[in-house]
Order: structure tokens, then sequence, then C-alpha cells
């Protein structure tokens, strides 16, 4: 019911929705501004079923070209985001020939074409929600305002023991104007025919930032001009899970385009320091690598770890800030897939005991070919996450220091091509961010995990790059701009130099420091990376992956490329030929097999400081990578060597191969730690 116009979508009939919408959207916009925003009473969830026409393209030629960004021909060519002695990061056009081949930008769908029956309204005066019952809406979809209904919505409370929620409690009814109760954090809601409650009108499902009255302890920031030198950024960290700075250009370039607006700073030197999302984020939230977490402080994959790790909430939290956290597409929640998520409640909003209430108690929908849900109820999932963000800057932005974590990965973890379809949906959050203030008053960090790891996008010769590239912006308010200019400075200065996660988690702890108490001891820098620092210094020019922590096998200074000619493949069989003398060597022959190959997932080349990444030039000798599979119990490794292409020569080190699956079952016959990595026992083989 709810997703015919989706499924069933002829394409004026969407046209149609799409235009309706927006004239709704329009018209609550302007309705808004009319009350005062700022003052008066917010409608929640105005922009959340689609972009408004203030940013939709109506010309029938939906390409890169109409959009605002730059014909790549029209500019100087720039060869390098870094280019320095140590580190030569190739710039990638995001719309080169090969990726045009393969790219097609999507079109936009929304959930449903049905208006809001009940809309959650935050009364500023009262600083209360509000239940507004839509009656001309309840008419239109009974088609009659003399039948009666009933409306009732049920409570979301969190469960500690899965990181969950608990059983629906019984419905509570409400009338027009219902004040909902403070300590009601989020709602699944209906309304239904009182003569027959199986006609249900419409169900939908909401989070709410209940408002936390400031603690009389702290110091209210904005009272007191005197306390200026004192005053405490906002810092909104709005990311989207496996961005590369190449593939927001590519799919939101009308979103790259505000975020070369004034204020922002693009680090274009950040390069990641792990493969997925949760070391990446620990980098930045922690400051450790998931192993040294294990050995310094507990084992992130027992119940109750993440309580002990020192996130950076905490010493936000005990600068005086209220912290959020909120991510969609729970199945594989940072902390919680394949880990147990938390125990106790990580920041005083919290999102996820919500989502996975909406996601199994309400309808779902899926877009054609994709695997995450697209719809929950009636809205696009990702949109939950960025209406609690706008909920939570529009509660406190003037009146508190806030810090949130919105993470989305539901329409871009699968598809590189997928945030094509969401630019301005994403863009219309800025923009209701803008008129909300936001930019007035917080530090804002647009940003990303890492690049596409899997997909068409690893198929081209960029994909080496795509990979370890994940957008990173930062943007400054202009009173933080006036009262720190170096800091301004130094942003402008690191913009292309090398950087990664574990400066970005040292920024956030000198704004911790600049919010905490004056002279208190400063804050533990990252732990994993002693060299890394706050990006509001300046970043050594000359500086080396190994400073910025990030692993040689991550690194993007001696940036390898794809290449997929015939000649590359006589590497692999020789790599294995090396790790079969290996052992032999370790006299294992008797209770390993020997290894043949199944196939080649990919080989690369490494560009040297001399070469150009564009072009390739012919070496007798060079550095390659090549990942491929041998055909005992399916085998994956990953070498780096170098070969001479003339000799047909390998040199490998066979003991810095990695294995890129798992072993355990496979070489259950030796105890050697490192030979367990290549030995298949003979016992063990799978037919
Ligand atoms: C769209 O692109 C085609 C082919 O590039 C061109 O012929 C046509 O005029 C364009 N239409 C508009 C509205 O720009
Ligand atoms: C709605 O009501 C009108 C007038 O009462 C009637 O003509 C029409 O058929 C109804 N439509 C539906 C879908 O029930
Ligand atoms: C009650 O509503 C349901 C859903 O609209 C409908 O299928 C059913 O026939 C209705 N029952 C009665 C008694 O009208
Ligand atoms: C933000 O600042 C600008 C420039 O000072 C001002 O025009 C605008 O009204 C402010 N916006 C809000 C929502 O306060
Ligand atoms: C940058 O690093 C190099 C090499 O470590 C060092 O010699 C140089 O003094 C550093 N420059 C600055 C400005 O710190
Ligand atoms: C296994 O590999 C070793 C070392 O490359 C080689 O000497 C030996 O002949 C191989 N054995 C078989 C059965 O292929
Ligand atoms: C090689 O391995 C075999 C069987 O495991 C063993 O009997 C033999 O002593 C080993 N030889 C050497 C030189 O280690
Ligand atoms: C390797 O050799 C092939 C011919 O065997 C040649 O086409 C290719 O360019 C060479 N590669 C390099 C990197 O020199």
């Amino acid at each position: 019911m709810y997703f015919g116009s989706a499924i069933s979508h002829s394409r004026f009939k969407w046209l149609g929705i799409c235009f309706l919408t927006m004239f709704l959207i329009y018209c609550l916009t302007n309705q808004d501004m009319g009350l005062n925003t700022r003052n008066s009473i917010y409608k929640m969830h105005a922009s959340s079923t689609g972009p408004s026409d203030s940013v939709r393209d109506h010309s029938e030629n939906s390409t890169h070209r109409l959009d605002g960004s730059p014909k790549s021909s029209e500019l100087p060519q720039q060869l390098y985001y870094v280019e320095s002695p140590h580190c030569k990061m190739p710039y990638i056009d995001p719309f080169s020939k090969e990726v045009l081949a393969i790219y097609k930008p999507m079109a936009f769908e929304t959930c449903t074409k049905e208006s809001d029956l009940v809309t959650p309204i935050f009364d500023v005066n009262r600083k209360r929600y509000v239940l507004h019952i839509d009656e001309g809406v309840a008419a239109k979809i009974l088609n009659s305002s003399e039948i009666e209904y009933n409306c009732y919505y049920q409570e979301i409370t969190r469960s500690a023991e899965h990181d969950s929620y608990n059983d629906l409690p019984p419905r509570i009814y409400f009338s027009q104007g219902y004040v909902v109760p403070l300590h009601v954090e989020g709602m699944i809601l209906g309304c239904s025919e009182a003569a027959n409650d199986s006609n249900v009108l419409q169900t939908d499902a909401f989070g709410l930032i209940q408002y936390k009255p400031y603690p009389s302890a702290v110091p209210i920031r904005k009272t007191a001009p005197a306390q200026a030198a004192q005053r405490k950024p906002s810092v909104i960290m709005f990311g989207i899970d496996s961005i590369s700075r190449i593939n927001l250009r590519r799919t939101m370039p009308k979103v790259y385009k505000f975020l070369t607006r004034s204020g922002w700073y693009e680090m274009q030197g950040y390069n990641k320091v792990a493969d997925n999302t949760f070391p990446n984020l620990m980098a930045i939230l922690s400051g450790f690598t998931p192993d040294t977490v294990k050995e310094a402080i507990c084992n992130t994959d027992e119940k109750g770890c993440f309580a002990r790790i020192p996130f950076i909430w905490k010493f936000l939290k005990d600068a005086g800030y209220l912290t959020a956290y909120a991510e969609d597409t729970c199945n594989i929640n940072t902390f919680n897939y394949v880990k147990p998520g938390f125990s106790l409640q990580p920041t005083d909003y919290y999102y996820r005991p919500l989502l996975r209430a909406f996601e199994s108690e309400m309808k779902t929908w899926k877009c054609a070919k994709c695997t995450i849900n697209y719809c929950i109820g009636r809205r696009i999932q990702s949109s939950y996450i960025y209406d609690y963000a706008k909920e939570f800057t529009r509660r406190y932005v003037d009146e508190r220091p806030i810090w949130g974590l919105f993470w989305s990965s539901s329409f871009s973890h699968d598809d590189y091509a997928m945030p094509s379809k969401m630019a301005d949906f994403v863009l219309q959050y800025l923009l209701d961010f803008e008129t909300d203030g936001v930019f007035n008053e917080s530090i804002v960090i647009f940003f990303s995990d890492h690049g596409s790891r899997f997909g068409k996008l690893m198929y081209l010769s960029s994909g080496f790059l795509e990979e370890r590239l994940p957008m990173m912006f930062i943007y400054l308010p202009p009173w933080f701009r006036a009262q720190y200019p170096e800091f301004a400075e130094a942003l402008t200065a690191n913009r292309n130099r090398l950087t990664s996660n574990y400066d970005l988690h040292n920024t956030l702890k000198h704004i911790a420091e600049i919010a905490g108490l004056p002279n208190s001891a400063p804050l533990p820098k990252a732990n994993d990376c002693p060299r890394c620092q706050s990006l509001f210094y300046p970043v050594n020019a000359t500086r080396t992956c190994a400073d910025a922590g990030i692993p040689e096998h991550y690194c993007t200074c001696k940036p390898y490329k794809r290449i997929s000619v015939e000649w590359a493949d006589r590497i692999a069989p020789r790599v294995i030929d090396r790790m079969n003398d290996y052992l032999w060597g370790k006299n294992l022959s008797s209770l390993c097999t020997n290894l043949t190959l199944s196939y080649i997932h990919k080989t690369e080349i490494q560009i040297g400081p001399e070469q150009k990444f564009h072009e390739l030039q012919k070496m007798d000798v060079a550095v390659y990578r090549t990942k491929f599979k041998v055909q005992q119990n399916s085998a994956d490794f990953f070498a780096t060597v170098v070969y001479n292409n003339v000799t047909n020569n390998v040199d490998v080190d066979v003991e810095k191969i990695s294995r890129t699956n798992s072993y355990a079952e496979d070489s259950t016959c030796i105890n050697d730690k490192i030979a367990k990595l290549y030995c298949i026992c003979i016992k063990d083989l799978k037919p």
C-alpha cells in the first residue's frame, strides 16, 4: 500500500508525485519561515520525503555537466592532491573516459506520496513535543470527514541486553495537541478507523530529541559576552559510508559545490588508515587501532568492552557537551556488526534502539537491485538519521555545545553510483542546517571512512586510490575563524598535505581542550600515531605515511594502478612457485599440499616517483601487487613483489604475503604461526 508509487513508477506518474511533493514542501517551508522559525514552532521532517524545488534539476539531461560541476577540460588540470618529496598522491579525474563508460547517474525515489497524518511538533515556548493530527489528510485517506478514527502511539525503549529495543508496550491513544511525555524518545504511531481497527489510515515512526535543560553548574555560553573567550564550538559530524573524494565529485557534484563555500576546508591529502568502517572510525573516535585496544584496554569482541574505551564523546561530555550518535543500516552498525555493541548507552541521545524498532515493526522496501532497505515505513532510511541530526541541532544550536555523529551507509555502501540518486536529498539537509543557523555556530565535519571497497570502481586503473581516499571536509563557523585565525590558516595549509584519521582524532581532542576548563592538563593524543597532531596546526609538508599512522598497504603516496594486461597474469603463478618453495624449505611438504592458481583477482603496478599516474611507462623491473586465489580450499592471498618483466623473475618475501581469508580450518596440522598462513594441510583439503 505505502510504496505503490515507488514500485509502479511509470515515469510520468513519478514526476507528478515529485512535483506535488516539492510543492507541498515549498508551502511548508514558507509557512515555517512565516512563523519565524528560530523562535517559534518547528515542524519535523518537512523535507524528509524529498528534496525541495530549489535544488532540483529541471532539465532532462541529468548528467554532471548541468549541475555546476566544472568541465574537467575547462580548468587547468590538477595533477596531485599532495605533492611533496615523500608523497605524490595523484589527482583523479572523476569523469575520466574509463568511468563514464560505466557510470550512470540515478534518479531519486520517494517512499510515499501520502502526506503526513501525524507530526510531532516541538513547541519552543513549552519546550515539549506536541502531536499534531492533520484532519484534512485523514478525510482524504478515508474519503470522508464523517468517519471517526483513533490515533495511538507505542513508546520505544532501549534494551541494554541486546543494544536494541524492548518489546513494544501497549498502545497509548492520543487526541489533537497531545503533549508527549518527556521520557518518550521515540515512537511508532498509527491511526485507524474507530469502527474497524484493521482499517489503518497511516502508520509512522519518529525519533525525538527531548529537551534537556542546561545543568546549572555549567556556565551558559551565550548569556555572558565576557565569556566569549571560552565559547565552545559545537561539532556535527555528518558521515556517509564508502565515499571517496573522487566519487563525491562524481556522484554528488552539487553537494561538492556546497562544500567549496567559504569556511569549508577539504583535507585533500586525507588517507584512510585501515580497511573497513570499524577500524577507520575507531581511529577517529578513540585514537586506537582495534589491535592496540585489545592489548591495552579490552577485547572489542567481548560484551562490555566498548563502555571502557576512551571514546571522544566522553572527553566532550566532560567538557560540557551534550552528545548524540545515530547510524542507519542496523545490521551492519559499526559497533554491532560481528561485535557485541554497547552495553551502556554511549551518548546522551542514541538512535540504534529506535531504528531497530522501526526496521522490525514497520514495512520496509528495497529499490531495484538494492540490498539494503531504502524505505522504512513512510520514509527513506537515511532520513531518520538526518532528521534526528536536524532536531538535535535545532534544539541546542544556540544554547549549549553539542557533539553528534550522524552516520549513514544505507545508500552508499553497496553501490558506488547510488549517492547520485541522493545528491539533492543530502544537499537539502545541508541547506536546512544553514537555515537553522548550524553553520553560524558549529564546526561541521562532512566525511567518509574509506572509498568503494568492492564493485565496479575497483576494476578501474584508479581503483587503488578510490578505495583509500575518503572524502574529508571541515567547516569552521565565522566566529571561530575570527577568534582563532591561526587555526583557519593551518587548515588552509593542510588542505594539500598528507593527513589521517588520527589527526582528526587529535583535532577533536583539541576542540575538547579549547572547551575544557582553563589550565587543565592536555588530553592524551591518538595512542596509535605518536607523530599525529591537531589539524589546527600546520602539518609538516614532508610527512610520510608512517608519520601519519597510515600502514604501507593503505598509503597512496606511492600509488598503485590496476593493470589488466595479459603479461601481468604471469606474476601470480611465479609467486605461488615461491610459496611452494617456502613450504619445501620448511620441510612442510609432507603435511601441506602444493598450491596451484585458481584465478587472479587483480594485479597492480606501483607508480614510481618520476612517473605519471595517467600513462604507463615501459619498465623491465617494477613493484607489483597481485591478489589471487589458489585451488586448494579457495584460499586468497595478496602479495607485493618485485617482478622483472624480461626475465620473468619474481622477488618476494613469502612471510610478508597477506592471507586475506580465514585459515583456521586449513592449517590444523602445524603450529608455526607464520607458516599457518600458507599451509593447506593435506588432511584439511576440501574436495
Ligand atoms: C541533452 O543532451 C543531448 C545530447 O547531448 C542534446 O542533444 C540535447 O539538446 C540536450 N538537452 C537539453 C535540454 O540540454
Ligand atoms: C469518495 O466519495 C465520493 C463522494 O462521496 C464518491 O463519489 C467516490 O466514489 C468516493 N471514492 C472512493 C475511492 O471511495
Ligand atoms: C475493515 O477494514 C479492512 C481494511 O480496510 C477491510 O478489509 C475490512 O473489510 C473492514 N471490515 C469491515 C467489517 O468493514
Ligand atoms: C547566520 O548568520 C548570517 C550572517 O551573519 C545571518 O544573516 C543569518 O540570519 C544567520 N542565520 C541564522 C539562522 O541565525
Ligand atoms: C619536517 O620534517 C622533517 C623530517 O622529519 C624535518 O627535518 C623538518 O624539520 C620538519 N619541518 C618542520 C617545519 O617541522
Ligand atoms: C611441490 O613444490 C615443490 C617446490 O616448488 C616442488 O619441488 C615439487 O615438485 C612440487 N610437488 C608436486 C607434487 O608438484
Ligand atoms: C622433515 O619432516 C619429517 C616429517 O615431518 C621428519 O620426519 C623429518 O625429520 C624432518 N626433517 C628435518 C630435516 O627436519
Ligand atoms: C612487459 O612486457 C610486455 C611484453 O612482454 C610489454 O608489452 C609491457 O609493456 C611490459 N611492461 C612494462 C611495465 O614494461
